[in-house]
Order: C-alpha cells, then structure tokens, then sequence
C-alpha cells in the first residue's frame, strides 16, 4: 500500500496514541507523541543521540509510525517503537517505515542497528527477519516477564 512518509505533527497524535493503545499492553503515553509532533518530530537527547518520529498516512489517515534514534558516538541507530494500525498489517507498511529510518541513519553516517523484540512477538520478528536483520543475543527477563531477542542489520 503507497503511503507518505514524514514526520509526526500535531493533527496525528491522536491517531498515532490510539494506534498505540490497541498494539502494546504497556503503552507510551500521549506526551511522549506530543512531545515528537511539538518538536517536529525530531527529539535531540544530548550531544550524540537524537530521536526521531514519522508516521504513515494514507489518504490523510494515520496508518503507522516508528520512532527511532541515531547515536553518532557508537554510530548505531535504534529502533525505538514500531506499530501499523490493525486491519492494515501486511500491507508493507512496517517494512516501509523501517526501510525509511534505515536510509535515514545510513544518510547520518552510521553503520548498523539494533532492536529488541519480544520472544513472543512473532509479528515483529517476522518483520525484522524479512528485512534482513540477525538474531544475536537475548535479554533475559528484559519485559519483566519475559525475555528480548536482539536484532541487528550493518547498514
Ligand atoms: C510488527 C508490525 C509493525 C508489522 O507491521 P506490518 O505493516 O504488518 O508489516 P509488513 O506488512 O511490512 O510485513 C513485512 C514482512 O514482515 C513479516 N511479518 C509481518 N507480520 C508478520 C506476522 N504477523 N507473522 C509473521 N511474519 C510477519 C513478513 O515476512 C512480511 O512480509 P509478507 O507479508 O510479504 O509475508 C505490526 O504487526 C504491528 O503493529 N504489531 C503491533 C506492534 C508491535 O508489536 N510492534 C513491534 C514492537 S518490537
């Protein structure tokens, strides 16, 4: 499905929280979204890393977003929040988003990413595998109750 990608305004947030709410037991809060869409979506931590938020939108509708960060000092970007609204999963939309970020951390000068997954999130495992990604450690106990897979892809 062609969707737009760009950064986070404040007409989505909204979209994007309810989005949140319906994917994740332990969701974000709104002020974190308001946060991103305030600071045009772009989020500078300190000197070295800096977050970022897009979303997806398909005739005006917010259909995904993805949060991530780009540490300059370890040259490594992170994936920090994914999701994709219900009723439009497997349409490629996750894979665009991320395919997104990952140009724009190769354009950032760095060189590969890391994520963690849930081991029982076989969604976003299938998403992280189809784009190449490599399992190479777990986390034990990392959500509480259960354990992380870490993912990472060179760039
Ligand atoms: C994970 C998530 C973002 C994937 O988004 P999506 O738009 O459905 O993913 P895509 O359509 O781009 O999928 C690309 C590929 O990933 C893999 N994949 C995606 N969903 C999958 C699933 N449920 N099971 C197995 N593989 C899957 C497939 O290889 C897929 O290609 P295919 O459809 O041609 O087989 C979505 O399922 C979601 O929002 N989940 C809830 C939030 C979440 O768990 N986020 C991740 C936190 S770590």
């Amino acid at each position: 499905m062609q969707t737009e990608i760009r950064p986070i305004r404040r007409e989505d947030v909204v979209s994007v929280y309810e989005i949140e709410k319906t994917s994740f037991a332990e969701p974000w809060s709104i002020g974190i979204f308001r946060l991103y869409a305030a600071w045009r979506g772009v989020v500078p931590l300190d000197e070295e890393r800096t977050t970022y938020a897009n979303v997806a939108v398909h005739q005006g509708v917010v259909l995904g977003y993805i949060v991530w960060e780009t540490d300059r000092g370890h040259r490594t970007g992170r994936i920090l929040n994914i999701a994709v609204r219900e009723g439009y999963r497997r349409r490629g939309i996750g894979r665009t988003l991320i395919q997104h970020a990952f140009e724009a951390m190769r354009r950032a000068g760095l060189i590969q990413v890391e994520l963690e997954a849930r081991e029982s999130n076989t969604a976003a495992r299938g998403l992280y595998s189809h784009l190449g990604m490599i399992e190479v450690g777990r986390l034990a106990r990392y959500y509480h109750n259960e354990d992380a897979v870490v993912y990472r892809i060179e760039l």
